[in-house]
């Protein structure tokens, strides 16, 4: 690719649907925790593809297992046992208490099957019209209609009415309205343990215990949105694990196969009694390449313990920005996050220092207007965040 910015933006204005605010940037190539743009400039990538490439781009391993795979079988539909599914299915489930698995191609898509699972455990398995799934005021759960739904943000509902019947939302982080929001309809409660659209929002973990406690005394699935904090970006393999959750539903796909799309929902042996063959179903899902390169990001996460690695370097971070945040009285809010899912929170709109943070070569995102959050890929190094934490306090030295 050898166009220019403004090329590019000409073309794309003739030829897709207007669906992405783009940023002005182009990316030709990435390697490591590097992006090349067209003109060969070289930017530090704290995003991931939005907590998609946890390690890295063009990871030797992962492309040797994409070739391998690729030259044996693409495609064959789920008509057909593959053993590739179920050698990422083993090793997917060893890293969490849940029992089954079921592949798709998206976090909308995960999402769109637990909604699904939930509604038919409850019907067929229990014999209950408890079909309501409750979900939490800021998350983001998906683009479908019922993700969309589901999701605590009015912004993705705009235009799309009417929408499915079904879903609740309650106030993020209040039990108390949780807790009488749940009735005899409700079949789930849906969360993120740290929303991350919804501007880097942790739960706590003494309100993580209760919602479990409180799904469990009422017969009602809970079930773990882990498609942003999955895969190790946490600090632990999953961020459940943190509070000692064990969900009834777990849903994963961003970095699950570290850029090729894919998606998971897991579930315990109980809950995947909802389906029967014909009840769920895509034509993608596991297909042989993204099991295979899914089973081998696994097998690099754990082998390189690069959950410990996020948690390690994700305190660091939160050190260095905490410092700048103390050196600029009044313009950081707040600095929060766990492992390398992290956000920055300014007291003014932050549109400015995102967009200087870029021509100084710092690729990140900008969320809720004033959160800078960065979701770098876990193989980032110590020096490449202190250049980044440096280049953030001169950029807040110059704003006013
Ligand atoms: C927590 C969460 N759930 C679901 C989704 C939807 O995933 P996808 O865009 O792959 O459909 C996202 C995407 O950002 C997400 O962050």
């Amino acid at each position: 690719m050898t166009s220019s910015l403004e090329l590019l933006q000409e073309r794309e204005q003739r030829v897709l649907c207007r669906t992405y605010g783009r940023y002005p940037l182009a990316v030709a190539s990435a390697s490591g925790c590097t992006l090349v743009d067209p003109d060969g400039r070289e930017y530090l990538d704290l995003l991931a593809g939005i907590a998609v490439c946890n390690l890295g781009h063009s990871h030797p391993e992962l492309l040797a297992a994409m070739r391998d795979q690729a030259e044996r079988l693409i495609h064959v539909s789920n008509l057909f046992y593959q053993e590739e599914q179920l050698i990422l299915a083993e090793k997917l489930l060893a890293t969490c208490s849940l029992d089954k698995a079921f592949f798709c191609n998206s976090g909308a898509e995960a999402n769109e099957a637990a909604i699904k699972l939930a509604r038919r455990y409850m019907r067929k398995v229990k014999g209950r019209e408890a079909y309501e799934v409750i979900s939490l005021a800021g998350s983001f759960h998906g683009r479908t209609l019922a993700t969309l739904t589901a999701t605590g943000q009015d912004k993705v509902k705009d235009g799309f009415a009417p929408l499915p019947e079904g879903f609740l939302t309650v106030p993020f982080g209040d039990f108390s309205a949780l807790e009488r929001a749940v009735s005899g309809k409700t079949a789930a409660v849906l969360l993120e343990i740290i929303q991350g659209e919804g501007g880097v929002r942790p739960l706590t973990d003494d309100y993580l215990a209760a919602v479990q406690e409180l799904c469990r005394e009422r017969g009602v699935l809970l079930m773990v949105d882990e498609v942003q904090t999955g895969m190790g970006r946490s600090g632990r393999f999953w961020a459940h694990q943190h509070a000692g959750l064990r969900p009834d539903v777990l849903t994963t796909s961003k970095a699950l196969a570290n850029g090729l799309p894919m998606g998971a929902m897991l579930c315990t042996d109980e809950a995947a009694l909802g389906f029967e063959p014909g009840s769920h179903a895509t034509t993608f899902g596991g297909g042989p390449v993204v099991s295979m390169v899914a089973a081998k990001v696994v097998d690099i996460l754990l082998r390189d313990d690069l959950p410990g690695r996020a948690a390690s370097l994700g305190d660091l971070a939160q050190g260095l920005f905490r410092q700048v945040q103390a050196a600029h009285p009044g313009k950081i809010v707040d600095v929060r996050g766990r492992g390398l899912m992290l956000g920055i929170e300014l007291s003014f709109p932050g549109q400015d220092v995102w967009r200087g943070l870029l021509e100084a070569g710092f690729v990140l995102n900008l969320t809720q207007d004033r959160v800078l959050r960065l979701l770098p890929p876990l193989v980032v190094t110590e020096a490449d965040l202190r250049r980044f934490s440096q280049a953030l306090a001169e950029i807040l030295e110059k704003t006013t």
